[in-house]
């Protein structure tokens, strides 16, 4: 399936046929501002993405836990995930994902 990335920055890194979680992805890609420092563990938050407006039903909601490190983040918002917790799939095919800065 395909994602894009949208950096910081404004630059947009397109990967086809991604696989696995956005936090795998995105590190495979040394994509800047995801670190995935826990290893998807849901703990660290060194993968924190905004999901565009119009993807945010597909990918659906953060469970409880990834809600709870997310209200630690300073910027998180409403379009908030940590991408560790989102897996890829041909439902997910085209979906666009903003990288917040790392704190
Ligand atoms: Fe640590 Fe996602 S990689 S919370």
């Amino acid at each position: 399936s395909k994602v894009t990335f949208i950096k910081p920055d404004g630059e947009e890194i397109v990967i086809e046929n991604a696989s696995g979680t956005l936090m795998e992805i995105a590190t495979e890609n040394d994509i800047e501002g995801i670190d995935g420092a826990c290893g998807g563990v849901c703990s660290c938050a060194t993968c924190h993405v905004r999901v565009k407006a119009e993807w945010l039903e597909k990918v659906g909601k953060p469970d409880e836990t990834e809600q709870d490190i997310l209200s630690f983040e300073t910027e998180s918002d409403e379009r908030s995930r940590l991408c560790c917790q989102i897996e890829m799939s041909d439902e997910l095919d085209g979906l666009v994902v903003e990288v917040a800065p790392l704190n």
